[in-house]
């Protein structure tokens, strides 16, 4: 047995082939700002298109402006890059170009975040928004039978108002909204500020999602359970902090979607090193393996359970664990769940012979 065709259950994957070994497994990806898959090549091509002028001059200017303190500066420089988008057509290329990222990661399902009031508040059309993106999920589908869905996420730094009139836009597309989520600007905005808007998405019969936890405190991870009653934490790193909540988070079996380079990007954490998911997973927390905004923090999703893989010594079996997470944590009916976590099981067992 070579070290290609090894399977080493609870030993650390050797590291020419953790990237092969990542790679051959298929994957959901939950935690996904479609607005953050915006590469600085179609962002130059789409605001050449709409005649936008960008204040950059160069693709690599783009780049050089990714140097990040925290959530803050990047939220500023990724709305800065949303405002070039206009058309539905501009919404289906991005959407596009990370699907077919995606695949090339063997993402087999993607729940994409978007955020209506990036656009909308610059007067594009909600409607415009949803087609183009759709048009995208549904080729993307039919093409090579990744699946997906759109969650629809309010601007905590905006006020709930804002939330609502955003809601109601959203439910005039409900065949193609599947849930709703809360992002931006964490701190100072607690999930309690998103109260009823949440109450009226359920009432919708939309599940939810928060951020919570990434910069801010272990608090607003249990504000977002107990009144927002979501069904997943998106990061839910500052869990760490509070041994009661990881009981009660292990107790539930809450999904927390952790995106691993970004929190290095952000400064949430010091270095990949340390980063906590080896932790979550030792306490048994239910732990996915996500990119969020890949085309600012240097890394598609591959790439991030590259780097937990080694950087935190994961092993084989540790790394089947968060691909079948992914899929268990997602949105997938019952009978296409099954189907995605036999395929997992297929390319996870060793080879015969
Ligand atoms: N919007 C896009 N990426 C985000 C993140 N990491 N946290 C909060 N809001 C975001
Ligand atoms: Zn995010």
């Amino acid at each position: 047995m070579n070290e290609k065709t090894s399977n080493r259950p609870g030993g650390a994957a050797p590291g020419a082939d953790i990237a092969d070994f990542v790679a051959a497994l298929p994957k959901a990806e939950l935690h996904l700002h479609i607005e953050g898959t915006f590469e600085p090549e179609l962002m130059f091509a789409i605001a050449e298109r709409n005649g936008v002028r960008l204040p950059y001059a160069s693709v690599e200017e783009v780049r050089a402006a990714y140097a990040f303190s925290n959530l803050q500066d990047f939220l500023d420089i990724y709305y800065a890059g949303a405002s070039v988008l206009l058309e539905a057509e501009d919404f289906h290329d991005l959407a596009a170009a990370y699907l077919a990222r995606a695949r090339a990661d063997n993402v087999r399902h993607a729940e994409i975040f978007f955020d209506p009031q990036t656009h909308t508040d610059r007067g594009v059309p909600f409607a415009a928004v949803v087609e183009g993106l759709g048009r995208a999920l549904d080729e993307a589908e039919a093409r090579f039978g990744l699946t997906s869905r759109l969650i629809m996420c309010f601007l905590r730094h905006l006020d709930e108002a804002a939330a609502f009139d955003t809601l109601e836009a959203g439910l005039a597309h409900r065949d193609r909204i599947a849930g709703v989520g809360l992002d931006s600007s964490e701190r100072g905005h607690p999930p309690s500020k998103f109260r009823e808007v949440f109450r009226r998405a359920r009432a919708a019969g939309l599940p939810a999602v928060a951020h919570a936890g990434e910069e801010g405190p272990p608090e607003y991870i249990r504000e977002a359970i107990d009144l927002l009653e979501v069904v997943r934490i998106d990061h839910g790193n500052a869990c760490l902090e509070d041994d009661d909540l990881v009981a009660d988070l292990v107790r539930r079996r809450m999904p927390l979607t952790v995106c691993p380079l970004s929190n290095v990007r952000l400064r949430v954490v010091d270095d990949i090193a340390a980063h906590p998911l080896k932790r979550m997973l030792d306490r048994g927390l239910f732990v996915t393996v996500n990119s969020d905004d890949p085309a600012y923090f240097g890394g598609y999703v591959n790439d991030n359970y590259v780097a937990v893989a080694e950087a935190l010594g994961l092993g084989r079996d540790d790394l089947v664990r968060l691909a079948r997470n992914s899929f268990e944590a997602s949105w997938l009916d019952g009978h296409a769940k099954a189907s995605r976590l036999a395929e997992l099981d297929a390319a996870a067992a060793p080879p015969a012979g």
